[in-house]
Order: C-alpha cells, then structure tokens, then sequence
C-alpha cells in the first residue's frame, strides 16, 4: 500500500523536458489567481467563448472546439462511445495507442488493431488494407498523431485521405503532445475527431482536454445508443451553441491561463510556432545521432518529442538524477519496463526553443561523460 507522504514547501524548481507537462510562463500561472466566479455568469461565457473562439483560430479550422475539464484520456474514451456503435480498426504503435486500444475494448467493443513494432509508424497502405478487407465496415479507425512513447510522428495526414474515402467510418486521431507544436491541415484530411491535452505543446498547466469535432461526427453521435454523457459531443457543443458555457463545472481558473496562454500562441503563430518545433526536432535529432542512435524509424521521428536509442548504454536512471540534481533540469526515461533504460526522451515542446534544448544536452554530456 502506498503510505501518506506530506506534500512539503521546500520543492526545487526543475525545468520540465518531459514529454509534457512542459514549462509554464510565469504569466500563465499567475493567470489562474483570481477570485472565483459561478459558471453560470456572464464572465463566464466571455472565458469559455474567448478560449474555444482563439482555438479554432490557432487551429485554423472550421470544425467545432470543445474545451473540457479533464485529460486526454477523456477523448480517448468518449470518442469511441459517441462514434463506435460495434468495431474498431485501432492502429497501434506504442504505448499509447495500445492504451487506445484497452479503452475500446473495455468499453464492450469489437476491436481490430494494426499492431506496429514499437518505433514503427502505422503506414496509409497498411490502412487501406485493412479496410478492404474488413467484412463490414469499420466505425472508426484511431491512430495516434504522435506516440509519446516512441517518439514516431504519423502521417495522419495520408492515413486520413484513406479513411475519408470510407464515407460512414470516422477518423479519430490522438493528438495529444503533438498539437500545438506539430501542426496539422485537420479539415483537410477528413479528420472527425482529434484531441490534445493542455500540459503538453499547448505549454499550459494540466487539467483541460481540448477536442476538435467535425461536423459528420456530431450527426453520427446524434444516432449512437452508447454516446458518452461527459464526454459527448452533442451535449458540449450545444451547451456552447445556447449558452457559451461548458455543461458542468470546469476547471476555471486552468481557463485563465488557457486564456493568457493562447493569447501568446496566437501573437507567436500557428506557423512560427510549427518552425520553432521543427528546428528543435532537428537540433535534438542531430544531437542525438552524433551520440547516440534515433529510435523511431527514419522519416517519422516526431517534432515534439525525441526518443533516442541509448546506444552507448550509459545508465539512463543514473543520468537523469545526476542531470536533475546538478543541473535542475528534468528529462525522462524510455517508456515502460522494456525500453526504461535502452532508450531515453527528450520533450522539445511549448516554450523551449533550440538554445534551452541545447542546455539540456550539454549538460547530459557533461553528466554522462560524453
Ligand atoms: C500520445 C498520448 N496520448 C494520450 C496521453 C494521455 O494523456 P493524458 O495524460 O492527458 O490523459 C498521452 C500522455 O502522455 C500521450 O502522450
């Protein structure tokens, strides 16, 4: 049993390269120290509509934004409940998509996966397949944009142009520690469903879900006998289309920093946001290649987390403490009992740029001698 251990004042403050939650603006935090209001008020609605108004700006699309109290796993869950009446073709590649493929299953439904070797991304063909075979057709097929546990980036992008030709199968994609930092044409590629959570690219504290839903998704929900009470669409988006306000209570003051924090975003830009990733993907992979080896396949290594192979077999436990003690910086080990110390992986997401990113790797050179 887990004994109490008191939460203490005397915490150091380490700087996060975890593949999320990642750093904070100091900003964004104090945003969240105001007085508490009802979320039946006027204030209210001026939050959540300003919050879910400056998404979809920052998304760039047209579908429907729901802003909801809760993480990532909550799209997890009720986008299968509100699309999938009975199958599923899950496409797994980690540990992340696999746990996509736990909920599914747990929900009661008839799960199919298309299992990739982890570190292997999910190929559009593999897809196409496997929907032309199927014997009925798929209510939805999943696929994570980027497996956190791997560091394989997906190319959602043709995997959805090959779902879109499947007119009543739903496309739902896991975007969690890639929106925000990886950006991607959503109403472009037929995607119905994808989802982040706040505490990774989004650079905000956790306890916000964010969830982008086209409009066939919502009809399709409308007709589903399982559809989630928390987590349905229907019930989110019409809440917001009467009132502008969230169905439940939310987690209002995460709202005022999500607020103050995409206020930067939008001052920053979708596209110089998605070149600031894209040039620490780069250093961080170059880095790791002149030390180390890149675990994820070639071509689609992830823009926001780097998962590399610990070639060198330096003891990864040892390097991490000895880099958080020394240097006060976080990074985090593989992923699970199998890739703990053979692999390690670096969060370059929300505030970081090149020049932090490279601290971090100096000082892991300096720890593990390198
Ligand atoms: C790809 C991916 N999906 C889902 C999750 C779960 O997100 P949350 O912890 O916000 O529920 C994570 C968390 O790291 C993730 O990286």
């Amino acid at each position: 049993m887990t004994e109490k251990r008191e939460y203490r004042g005397d915490y150091p403050d380490r700087t996060l390269y975890i593949p999320g939650p990642t750093e904070v603006r100091e900003d964004v935090i104090e945003a969240m120290c105001e007085p508490t209001f009802g979320h039946r008020s006027d204030r209210m609605t001026d939050l959540y509509t300003t919050i879910v108004e400056d998404t979809r700006e920052f998304l760039d699309t047209d579908n429907d934004v729901i802003v909801l109290t809760g993480s990532g796993t909550e799209f997890m869950e009720s986008s299968i409940l509100n699309l999938v009446e009975e199958t599923v073709l899950v496409t797994t590649c980690g540990s992340f998509s696999e746990r996509q493929a736990d909920v599914a299953e747990r929900l009661g439904k008839s799960v199919d996966r298309l299992e990739y070797e982890w570190g292997r991304a999910v190929k559009p063909a593999d897809v196409r397949e496997a929907l032309e075979e199927a014997e009925t057709e798929y209510d939805a097929v999943t696929c994570v944009m980027n497996e956190s546990s791997t560091g394989v980036r997906n190319p959602i992008e043709e995997i959805g142009d090959v779902v879109a030709e499947y007119p009543d199968t739903s496309f739902i994609v896991d975007a969690v520690s890639a929106l925000g930092g990886d950006s991607v044409d959503i109403d472009a590629h037929g995607i119905d469903v994808i989802f982040t959570s706040v505490q990774k690219a989004f650079a905000m504290p956790p306890g916000l879900a964010v969830c982008v839903v086209s409009e066939d998704a919502y009809e399709r929900e409308v007709e589903s006998e399982s559809a989630s009470w928390y987590g349905g669409f229907q019930r989110s988006l019409d809440y917001y289309d009467r009132k502008g306000q969230t169905h439940s209570t939310p987690a209002i003051p995460v709202m005022l920093a999500y607020r103050t924090q995409m206020k930067h975003m939008l001052e920053e830009g979708h596209e110089a946001r998605d070149e600031r990733h894209r040039e620490m993907a780069e250093y961080t992979r170059e880095w790791a290649n002149e030390h180390f080896d890149v675990f994820p396949e070639a071509g689609y290594e992830s823009q926001t987390v780097s998962c590399i192979e610990n070639t060198r077999g330096i003891d990864v436990a040892e390097t991490i403490e000895a880099v958080s003690e020394e240097y006060d910086m976080v990074f985090a080990n593989g992923y699970g009992s199998d890739l703990g110390e053979e692999t390690f992986r670096i969060g370059h997401m929300g505030e970081h740029d090149t020049e932090s990113i490279r601290a971090l790797t100096d000082a892991i050179e300096d720890v593990a001698g390198l």
